[in-house]
């Protein structure tokens, strides 16, 4: 059996190797101290805890003290602290599991089952399987458990908790199965055993998105409460225990709409596709689409969580306020509610600021979120004022007729979760912003980026001053880089040529900037950069944070901006400079394998989340790099794969996210996605990296690709082809920085510099262009002010 198993991962990697396919696969050991941030664990800890959603409860949970409860199921032993592949492959220094977190807790537990289980899943035939990438379990087969199991358990415990856990990640879609999306004929059993034995029966998954959660009607009342864990990182033992036994009231929140079945899913019949994915559903994803018209399809809403408390709500008041001459534009709208815990014990509760917007020519969502806040812990009787604000553009729709974010005239209804808070009357269609049409075939896009070409701003020169001197302000960019080689400005589009680059901490995912000692003579430091987003990810042992979709569901930015600063911390430990992260893309389809490392079905809640973890890692010094720009919606087939939308749907949906993002937290880097958007690869996109992203948002940092590119020509320059086609978009850095998949040292395929100089190639002043976006981030984070390096 291990050699038949060691056989099949043998051949699939050489399989994998010859696709090009599981390039990410470093294998790595960790390393060196078990160092950990100071105060990084009681974050975790309390973003995992907050994150924790339960969905119901008959009064089982909080457990009390004293009870004995009964744990059923392999995770608590075996427990998922996270997805798989970069987005969660960090050496943590400690992984917490349920029982350990109970046993911390000091919590009485049936010693005999939990005994079963620790012989049944150490049995070396048990053993949970850690698979290989692109390979990995979604599920560990659960014990299968004798009737006399839970009933013997019953005799002596007062309650049962069941576990049920899952994962996916990069490369590994979830899938319709039982095992991934659906339960197991031995989760079903186990299930069928525990309530038929056990008056009182909880249930925790602990999952990276949602799964099938139809079976939790079948068994209605036999199930007393449903709490949905998470993969809540190194510390998520303690942060459910912390739940469980009420130390920490549940407050998460839904980041998606739970729906009965998959087909309910208005992406299910467009999803998977090899070669593309039509978004026919259009900006109808989560819950615009539920709420608007299938509201019977809804198992569990978008926002839903309940508490061991009860709130009232009381909007005080909603106004409008016009800033500057000539109406709407700009308008803020501003809601303050009274919360008020009215119920038995302490805990917080979240606000969300609906729009009900009015009907119109352009159709429109039932309603959507504007904004949202998380009250601090108001004890019984407590109550606490929160002034939530919304701005125009996140009550508009994108005409695409007209190209412009707009408001249709009508009345603009606004509720705090539920509760009616008034609303505004708008007698004329104002528009809110104007924009380029853009993706899209009918565009002259060969017009438009000749239209916009920079000129040579910087006349070539013989050399290059000292960086160092441009960041205290002796010299200047210009100057800095009109001495630069042509040989310096191609080395300064591309990262050093490996993963694990000897020029940057053991297991960085790549280094960029000084990649050749020319570069680094000038005082162009290297920069290196490492995974996230669920720690860092390196041959060190480094903090394991819950991933995207639990700290999505604590709706607390502050929360989680504090949690990243620490990462933050940890970087400059390490002598990392950029996170790559957050993963922001919109959870379209609960298949999709990455889910986890994202947020949430909606652009708002999923800006805002990014913007708190940009935010957190910046303020030490870094710098962050969204990913993946855009429309990285599945894994299957994912650097082929063609995402043809709708031009509203990527503005209001899929873009929309990384918008809120960009302008709410200036991340230093972005980095395109894989896949192609309406045909033209992320990479080479001129029009969302420059039109939209540069232009039209104001963004002033680089941008890298996604671990290398795929080979193309440019349809509207015949000349370019890859780097230069890819430069002319200003996606600035190729990284890790060859176009080979399997070669170890940078080869340069020449295709950057072959056109320089001739009519249509590529242009000196284009590569300036992108050497001032790459060295603007060197000076960021490798120098202070007179020109010290950091
Ligand atoms: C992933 C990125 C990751 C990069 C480096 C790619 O396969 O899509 O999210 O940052 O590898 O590990």
């Amino acid at each position: 059996m291990k050699l038949k198993k060691k056989i099949g991962k043998f051949m699939q990697r050489v399989v994998d190797h010859a696709m090009g396919n599981g390039l990410m696969q470093e294998e790595t050991a960790a390393s060196g101290e078990k160092y950990i941030t100071p105060g990084i664990s009681a974050l975790i800890r309390r973003s995992g805890a907050e994150g924790c959603v339960l969905l119901k409860n008959d009064g089982v949970l909080p457990l009390k003290e004293g009870e004995e409860i009964a744990v059923f199921g392999r995770c608590q032993l075996d427990w998922f602290c996270v997805g798989y592949g970069s987005g969660g492959d960090v050496h943590a220094p400690y992984r917490v599991n349920l029982m350990e977190g109970l046993g911390n807790m000091g919590a009485k537990y049936n010693r005999p089952l939990a005994q079963a289980y620790r012989a049944w899943c150490g049995s070396e035939e048990h053993r949970a399987d850690e698979g290989w990438w692109g390979h990995w379990p979604m599920n560990h087969p659960e014990m299968p458990l004798a009737a006399h199991m839970a009933e013997s358990a019953a005799k002596t415990s007062d309650a049962a908790l069941v576990v049920i856990g899952r994962a996916a990640g990069e490369d590994r879609e979830n899938t319709l199965e039982k095992g991934s999306y659906y339960l197991t004929e031995e989760e079903l059993a186990m299930l069928d055993a525990v309530t038929a034995a056990f008056r009182r029966t909880a249930v925790v998954l602990n999952i990276g998105s949602i799964m099938d959660m139809e079976w939790t009607e079948r068994y209605g009342e036999r199930l007393s409460a449903v709490l949905i864990a998470w993969q809540g990182g190194m510390e998520s033992g303690n942060a459910l225990a912390d739940v469980l036994y009420g130390k920490v009231n549940p407050c998460g929140r839904l980041a998606d709409t739970i729906a009965r079945r998959y087909e309910d899913y208005p992406s299910s019949g467009h999803f998977g596709g090899r070669e593309y994915n039509e978004y026919a559903e259009g900006i109808f994803v989560g819950y615009r689409h539920f709420d608007t018209c299938a509201k019977e399809a809804v198992l569990y809403p978008f926002g839903y969580g309940l508490s061991y408390t009860e709130f009232r709500l009381m909007p005080k008041s909603l106004k409008r306020s016009a800033h500057g001459a000539g109406g709407p534009e700009g308008a803020v709208t501003e809601m303050v509610v009274e919360v008020k815990n009215i119920g038995g014990c302490s805990g917080r509760e979240v606000v969300m600021l609906w729009c009900h917007p009015p009907k119109g020519c352009i159709e429109k969502p039932a309603h959507v979120l504007t904004a949202f806040a998380k009250t601090r812990e108001l004890a019984p009787g407590e109550s606490q004022e929160l002034t939530l604000k919304c701005d125009d553009k996140a009550i508009s729709s994108y005409d695409e007729r007209r190209h412009a974010f707009l408001l249709e005239p009508g009345e603009y209804r606004f509720a705090a979760n539920d509760v009616e808070a008034g609303s505004f009357l708008l007698q004329e269609t104002a528009v809110v912003e104007k924009c380029e049409a853009v993706c899209s075939p009918e565009v002259n896009l060969r017009q438009r980026i000749l239209d916009n070409l920079p000129g040579e701003a910087a006349v070539k020169r013989d050399k290059a001053p000292i960086l160092g001197d441009v960041a205290s302000g002796k010299d200047t960019m210009d100057d800095f880089v009109a001495g630069l080689s042509d040989d310096e400005l191609e080395a300064l589009t591309r990262g050093h040529g490996m993963m694990n680059s000897p020029l940057g901490a053991p297991g960085n995912a790549g280094v960029l900037g000084g990649v050749i000692p020319g570069l680094r003579e000038k005082g162009v430091l290297p920069v290196v950069c490492a995974d996230g987003p669920a720690g860092l990810r390196l041959q060190k042992y480094c903090a394991l944070v819950p991933c995207g979709t639990a700290l999505a569901c604590t709706w607390n930015c502050e929360l989680v901006e504090e949690l990243y600063r620490l990462v933050g911390a940890e970087m400059k430990h390490y002598g990392v400079d950029v996170l790559l992260a957050p993963g922001m893309n919109i959870h379209r389809n609960p298949l999709c394998g990455r889910n986890f490392e994202y947020f949430s079905e909606d652009p708002l809640l999923s800006g805002k989340m990014a913007a708190a973890v940009v935010r957190g890692v910046q303020s030490m010094g870094g710098a962050c790099c969204p990913k993946h720009f855009a429309c990285n919606n599945q894994e299957t087939k994912r650097n082929i794969c063609d995402s043809r939308l709708s031009e509203r749907a990527l503005r209001e949906i899929y873009l929309r996210n990384f918008e809120i993002c960009i302008r709410e937290s200036s991340p230093h880097t972005v980095m395109t996605s894989y896949n192609k958007v309406n045909g033209v690869w992320s990479h080479y996109n001129y029009d969302l990296v420059t039109t939209v992203l540069r232009r039209e948002w104001g963004y002033e940092g680089m941008v890298m690709t996604d671990w290398w590119m795929q080979k193309s020509g440019s349809p509207e320059f015949p000349k370019l082809k890859n780097n230069a086609y890819r430069v002319r978009a200003q996606v600035d850095v190729l990284m890790p920085g060859d176009m080979g998949h399997v070669a170890k040292k940078y080869k340069s395929d020449g295709s950057l510099l072959k056109t320089l100089g001739q009519p249509e190639g590529i242009t000196r002043g284009e590569l300036q262009r992108t050497a001032r976006n790459v060295l603007e981030l060197v000076l960021k984070i490798k120098y202070g002010e007179k020109g010290e390096k950091r």
